[in-house]
């Protein structure tokens, strides 16, 4: 991780970071695409779709079961939406990954283990919506090893 800063909300986060980070808005160009999970909340999937959309790329869902029954079954979901998103020559610029969801409630997603997946499958960035995460379970930000 580079840098960390505190933002009153985290979707005034993703907001501002999202279209105006310059690390990170050369990370997506037309036709590429980002990879969010099916719980992501719904303001910040919303800054997503915004900025992925404008620029020209499409944003892939990994579907996740209800309920969730292991930290497996989301490792396997997100690697076959990276997958997806590596059809047809595009690339998976971004990844968006809730450390806590919200809805439905209290799923603790595996993030190290999905962000270690990233680099392998040439992820450029990631960013985690932290919200939750602080609070619920020890958060040792290196080694989770985001982006932002
Ligand atoms: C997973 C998750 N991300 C983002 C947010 C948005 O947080 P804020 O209200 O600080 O913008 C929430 C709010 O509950 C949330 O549950």
């Amino acid at each position: 991780m580079n840098f960390c800063s505190r933002f009153q909300a985290d979707t005034k986060m993703s907001n501002t970071y999202l279209p105006e980070k310059p690390e990170l808005s050369p990370t997506l160009i037309s036709d590429d695409d980002a990879v969010r999970l099916q719980y992501a909340y719904g303001a910040v999937k919303k800054s997503l779709e915004a900025y992925v959309t404008l620029a020209g790329g499409y944003v892939i869902e990994a579907q996740l079961p209800f309920p969730v029954n292991s930290d497996s079954e989301i490792v396997s979901e997100f690697r076959k939406a990276l997958q997806r998103g590596k059809t047809n020559g595009r690339k998976v610029r971004l990844t968006m990954i809730d450390h806590v969801t919200s809805v439905p409630a209290g799923v603790l997603i595996p993030v190290k283990e999905l962000i270690k997946i990233c680099p392998e499958e040439g992820v450029h960035k990631v960013f985690v919506d932290g919200a939750h995460g602080i609070g619920c379970v020890d958060v040792d930000m290196k080694e989770i090893g985001a982006d932002f």
